[in-house]
């Protein structure tokens, strides 16, 4: 299984998925790549790693569209099955969506429906819930609105900040990511609509 790894920022999920490869964790590799952000740790990363890397600049290809089309156009040159974003702060179009329908994968920092779209952590410390968490879903064309494959609760404490909880929310990203990944490389993961149905036997 070839992944590839869309991300703007840290990437310290993909350094997550890259060391569960090296524990045997994950059946596949990481192939390639890609940031929208040339500046990104996550570039840094992948070359230290040896996996190549990509800055697709979305000043050359004005559009959301547009810009999908050179990335698609790279996951095909790459012969990638699995698209993981991590921390990638674009929103895919129908086109990008539809060329990869079912193997594209978000991780996002809340237990989804709750807090979609930018500062996740902030947005449920600011609404004062007690309990947070991560949330892997398949990417449909929404914010943040694809099926559910899984999710984990992290409670919120008094005395936390916005960063010591992101901090524990990140140990279980990088916790589930990887097993949302090996889960959808065995087969395992069956989809019935909205639902995400795992197939362990
Ligand atoms: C994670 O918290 C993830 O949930 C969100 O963006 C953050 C990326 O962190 N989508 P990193 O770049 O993987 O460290």
């Amino acid at each position: 299984m070839r992944i590839a790894v869309l991300a703007s920022g840290f990437g310290s999920n993909l350094q997550a998925i890259i060391d569960a490869i090296v524990k045997g964790l994950i059946d596949g590799r990481v192939g390639l790549v890609i940031s929208d952000n040339n500046e990104a740790y996550a570039l840094e990363r992948a070359r230290k790693n040896h996996i190549e890397a990509i800055y697709v600049d979305p000043g050359q290809c004005p559009g959301r569209e547009n810009y999908d089309r050179k990335i698609v156009a790279l996951l095909k040159e790459w012969d990638i099955d699995l698209v993981i974003l991590a921390g990638f702060m674009r929103l895919l179009s129908p086109y990008f969506v539809g060329e990869f329908q079912n193997r594209i994968m978000n991780i996002h920092p809340s237990l989804l429906p709750a807090f979609p779209g930018l500062e996740g952590v902030k947005q449920a410390m600011d609404y004062g819930v007690k309990v947070s968490g991560c949330t892997v879903h398949f990417v449909d064309e929404g914010l943040d609105t694809g099926p559910v494959i899984l999710q984990e609760a992290v409670p919120i404490y008094d005395d936390d900040t916005i960063e010591t909880l992101h901090q524990r929310i990140h140990e279980v990203e990088h916790r589930l990511y990887p097993r949302a990944i090996q889960l959808f490389k065995e087969g395992k993961l069956r989809l019935e609509g909205r639902r995400c149905f795992i197939d362990e036997r």
